[in-house]
């Protein structure tokens, strides 16, 4: 057992410390609270409040937009039931003293096993959009995935990120040309690893924004990479424009006025919008075939995001894959699909792929759902070396900017921590697939 007095040791970790700067120093969080589900309601209250220009319904439809999930939501509560039915079994008198979230993906050390999630048009909720989650990233010290809805550039969002850790996600563009280029403008911004969605051929259905006729792209956000791209502009017979106009707060019938009286700055906007998304989320559905040109255009790791069953993990390692992400994209896509932690049991339930991951062959990351630091520790324990987080990120936007984004993820780590300790371990690896020592399974809760 560790011997002082120091309380600083005391904590006995690198993010737990972050308590001491709540009750040391009386700091409360920039959001307001470390409660996920008020975080939540606390975006809803201040995007209310923000008039746009001249309308409420603006922001309001933003939040909608990042709030909102496919169908009736029904795959988005299911996944947070999925979570919450396995529950954590603390273990006592073991020395729990000193803890670290250290872990080491693709030969890469990260701080935590937490990732920035992708997540496009950031800018609907903040001015600053990716710009400041890309700074908080890096000042938590956590790596960041860009997304290719963006609504700033590559190597804006890399500068941005400075020195921070930064992954890159593809939405896989028709155009095989376009898709080098973005490649090789990633590589060069210091983006290290590859993540493609694959759940994104079309957009889902999505009511919440169908109600309010929002569609971010079709206004010129979210269009950032697209715009800027040598290749996807000269498809357009246009230059690349290297900064894109900033446009907050998004007031889509304002933009849709403007189109009525022939703006052409609003019209060039929808046009290159239309053609972006005819690009990236085209309809024109993708086959693990198509793979092999990635793979030639990308020499770093590649992980496929959207994995959501144990004959596709075990394709996407036919296929040559570093990993993937089992996600349902916070169901966002298909209404009625199965929760994502449910895919994650059976993802690394399955022998070969848990052989693939101890032989250092094959990662698993987790996303849909997670909230909390038990929710972290659950999805290692399960079998998850990391895990992704989106909508609690984009609340902390909107209610504080990159400072939001900060308190969001130090509150999560330090809660994840925390909770490891106070289970009975110390490390990632103390816990990680450990499934059946950690936790159990109470189906009365779902
Ligand atoms: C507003 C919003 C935009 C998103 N944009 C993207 C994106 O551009 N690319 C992507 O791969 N996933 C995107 N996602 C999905 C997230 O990366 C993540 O898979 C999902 O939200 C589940 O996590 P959550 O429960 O933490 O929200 C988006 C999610 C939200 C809420």
């Amino acid at each position: 057992m560790s011997q002082n007095n120091d309380i600083d040791a005391a904590i006995g970790g690198t993010w737990s410390k972050h308590t001491l700067v709540v009750y040391g120093q009386g700091t409360l969080p920039s959001t307001g609270t470390y409660d996920a589900n008020k975080l939540e309601e606390k975006a809803r209250e201040v995007t209310k409040g923000n008039q746009g220009n001249g309308s409420s319904f603006t922001c309001a439809a933003a939040f909608l937009y990042t709030f909102g999930s496919a169908g009736l939501s029904s795959t988005d509560r299911a996944n947070r039931k999925a979570i919450d039915r396995w529950r954590i079994i603390p273990r006592m008198l073991r020395d729990a003293s000193t803890r670290s979230l250290d872990t080491t993906i693709f030969g890469v050390k990260y701080k935590a096993p937490v990732f920035v999630a992708p997540v496009g048009v950031q800018s609907i909720l903040h001015p600053d959009g990716e710009l400041a989650s890309a700074a908080a990233g890096a000042n938590v010290g956590i790596p960041i995935i860009m997304s290719t809805a963006s609504s700033y550039t590559i190597e804006q969002v890399a500068t941005a990120n400075g020195n921070g850790q930064r992954w890159y996600q593809l939405y896989w563009p028709v155009n095989k040309e376009v898709t080098v280029s973005l490649l090789q403008r990633a590589k060069k911004a210091g983006f290290t690893t590859l993540v493609v969605t694959l759940d994104t051929m079309v957009l889902g259905w999505r009511p919440h924004d169908l109600d309010t006729a929002y569609l971010p792209f079709f206004a010129g956000v979210g269009t950032a990479v697209g715009i800027s791209d040598p290749a996807f502009m000269a498809v357009q017979g246009l230059e690349p424009i290297t900064e894109p106009r900033r446009k907050y707060p998004l007031d889509m019938e304002a933009h849709r006025q403007l189109l009525k009286a022939g703006d052409r700055e609003a019209l060039l906007e929808s046009e290159l919008g239309k053609a972006w998304i005819g690009q990236t989320t085209s309809g024109v559905f993708k086959t693990w075939e198509d793979l092999t040109h990635l793979r030639e255009n990308w020499e770093g790791p590649i992980v496929l995001k959207g994995i959501q069953c144990v004959e596709d993990a075990r394709l996407a390692i036919g296929a040559g894959m570093d990993g993937i992400v089992v996600s349902n994209h916070g169901g966002r896509q298909v209404d009625g699909a199965i929760p994502s932690f449910v895919a994650l049991e059976q993802v690394c339930g399955d022998a070969k792929i848990r052989e693939a991951q101890e032989a250092g062959k094959f990662t698993v990351l987790f996303d849909s759902g997670i909230r909390t630091g038990s929710d972290v520790i659950k999805a290692l324990a399960m079998g998850a070396q990391g895990v992704l987080v989106a909508r609690p990120m984009m609340y902390g936007l909107a209610i504080a900017g990159q400072k939001g984004v900060e308190d969001v993820f130090r509150g999560l780590l330090a809660e994840t921590e925390i909770t490891l300790g106070l289970s009975g371990y110390k490390s990632v690896a103390d816990v990680w697939g450990k499934r059946d020592e950690v936790l159990q399974r109470l189906d009365w809760l779902a």
